[in-house]
């Protein structure tokens, strides 16, 4: 996997913080050429008022517009619980493929059974234009990129490695706020240990970007740091810290975590790659099973 590693490769990172969902986008520029990915979008949703918007994705838009790039790639880390992937709404402005793990099947068959979609509802990842495998290589633009599977958040996350950059969905978070919950259908606190040992074996320099930033003990919102920092200094997995010690923090923390509150919207959109669903006359609606999660 290392052997893909390029750190004299630096993309331009372009990050953009979504303060609703505590979301950072980002755009990842080729430093030799104007090709870009967009990494993790986000669609706002006013969920009482059952109202979509765009003006998160808008503004990358826009700003893929202005700089004259073209998009090359529209990437999830994840299906995510807590924000609307606005993948299909760029996709539409800026082309572009969508690509999400391999393991998004897995995440289609459970909730496809939790919010009892019918036969209409594919669970074999094809709303997605690419599904990555652990080690898959891909190019934006001049630029070499390559995906890691690291599960254990979810069963379909996946790190995406460009040039010095390391986009770790929510595998890590900041040093002083450690790691994602991993009690969702399918997440597994052991497994998210091992997947994060991948993140750390990555050279110490490499720039990890975080998907979620929540400003722990009043801090201001941070996004960047590196694998050194992390492996020295993260609260969970830092500084030597055993497995078991970390599954039975990470076990005892998450039993005691409110469902993300946009759980249900989101996880009925991001399996379908972004679309929101329909009823029979092709209307976009929204599900809530009762007692379903
Ligand atoms: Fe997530």
């Amino acid at each position: 996997m290392n052997d893909h590693v390029n750190m004299n490769v630096v993309p331009d990172v372009s990050a953009h913080f979504d303060d609703a969902t505590n979301t950072i986008s980002y755009i990842v520029k080729d430093s030799d050429s104007d090709h870009c990915a967009i990494i993790d979008s986000v669609m706002d949703i006013d969920y009482a008022a059952g109202r979509i918007t765009y003006d998160h994705a808008d503004a990358l838009i826009a700003e893929v517009q202005q700089r004259g790039l073209t998009l090359d790639w529209i990437i999830e880390t994840h299906v995510h619980a807590d924000h609307l992937s606005a993948a299909p709404y760029i996709q539409q402005k800026l082309g572009g493929k969508i690509g999400v793990g391999a393991k998004i099947l897995v995440v289609q068959e459970t909730f496809g059974k939790v919010f009892n979609e019918g036969t209409e509802f594919q669970r074999d990842g094809s709303q997605f234009d690419q599904l990555f495998e652990d080690g898959d290589t891909y190019k934006i633009g001049t630029m070499d990129a390559f995906a890691i599977y690291t599960p254990g958040h979810t069963p379909a996350c996946m790190v995406h490695v460009i040039g010095n950059a390391a986009f770790v969905g929510d595998t890590l978070f900041m040093p002083d706020g450690g790691s994602a919950r991993a009690d969702f259908p399918g997440g597994d606190a052991g497994v998210l240990y091992d997947s994060i040992q991948k993140v750390l074996a990555l050279p110490d320099e490499m720039r990890l970007f975080m998907c979620h930033d929540y400003g722990p003990n009043g801090r201001d919102i941070q996004w960047e740091t590196t694998v050194g920092e992390e492996r020295a200094h993260n609260i969970h997995v830092g500084a030597g810290k055993t497995r078991e010690d970390f599954i039975k923090f990470r076990t005892e923390r998450d039993a005691q975590l409110d469902m993300p509150r946009l759980i249900i919207p989101s996880l009925q959109v991001n399996m379908r790659a972004g679309e929101v669903p329909t009823d029979k006359d092709g209307n976009p609606v929204l599900k809530v099973p009762v007692n379903g999660l």
